[in-house]
């Protein structure tokens, strides 16, 4: 008699502590139609959130610090019908551009005949203004001989700046902002602080997946 009592006992004071540690739970799950109910369901994604970051455009430094010269000599593709870039290459309809970078604008070796819209701009090439000059050679010199449409994405005009500079210009790349070195840092300590909440993710997940049918 006295282990049935037991039984029974043990069962209901287990009932008992299912039953607080459900509903303890549901009220931090079911928070959807409490007052403090958050403003947003759902939660932010990192990095993903912003559309006014997303149309910052990546500082050119942080582009060639990035680039791939090899992937800048296929895009060089586009320009092999008018250039070459080996040293002493001749001129063909644009001109040699072997050490380019570096080199005044629109004067060329060889005697290239340049137009005056070209020739005039003055001054030497630089990554900013190449980088100008590829995105829209009509915007950056208006009546410009060279009829190319442009580079619309900045990583490719980096990858081919890169590999122009690899071809007999070697220029030094400009220092990437700090902000971008800051980054793998954050992402380190990030890292093991996830590692732990692994433990929790399945219920949290749940919650998540309950919050939202509760938004709708
Ligand atoms: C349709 C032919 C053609 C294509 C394609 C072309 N260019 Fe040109 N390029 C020219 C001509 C012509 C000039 C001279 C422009 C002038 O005098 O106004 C020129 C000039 C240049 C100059 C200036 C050289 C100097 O010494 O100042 C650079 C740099 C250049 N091109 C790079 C490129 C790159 C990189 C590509 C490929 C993405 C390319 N071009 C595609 C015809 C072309």
């Amino acid at each position: 008699m006295d282990d049935r009592f037991n039984t029974i006992a043990g069962w209901a004071l287990f009932s008992g502590i299912v039953a607080l540690g459900l509903s303890s739970l549901s009220a931090r799950y079911f928070e959807a139609d409490k007052e403090h109910r958050p403003h947003e369901m759902g939660y932010p994604i990192e990095g993903v959130e912003s559309g006014e970051e997303g149309e910052k455009e990546v500082p050119l430094a942080t582009l060639l610090a990035a680039a791939d010269p090899a992937k800048g000599e296929q895009t060089f593709a586009k320009c092999k019908s008018c250039h070459t870039i080996e040293a002493g290459g001749p001129n063909g309809i644009g001109p040699n551009l072997h050490g380019v970078l570096g080199e005044p604008i629109g004067k060329g070796v060889g005697g290239f005949a340049f137009s005056s819209a070209l020739s005039g701009i003055g001054g030497a090439w630089n990554f900013d203004n190449m980088n100008e000059w590829l995105k829209s050679p009509k915007a950056f010199a208006p009546g410009t001989k060279m009829t190319f449409a442009g580079l619309s994405k900045p990583e490719d005009r980096a990858n081919l700046m890169v590999y122009l500079n690899s071809q007999g210009s070697n220029l030094a790349l400009p220092e990437p902002p700090p902000a971008e070195e800051e980054a793998p840092a954050e992402g380190a300590e990030a890292a093991p602080a996830e590692g732990d909440a692994a433990a929790e993710a399945p219920a949290e997940g749940e919650a998540s997946a309950e919050e939202a049918q509760a938004a709708e």
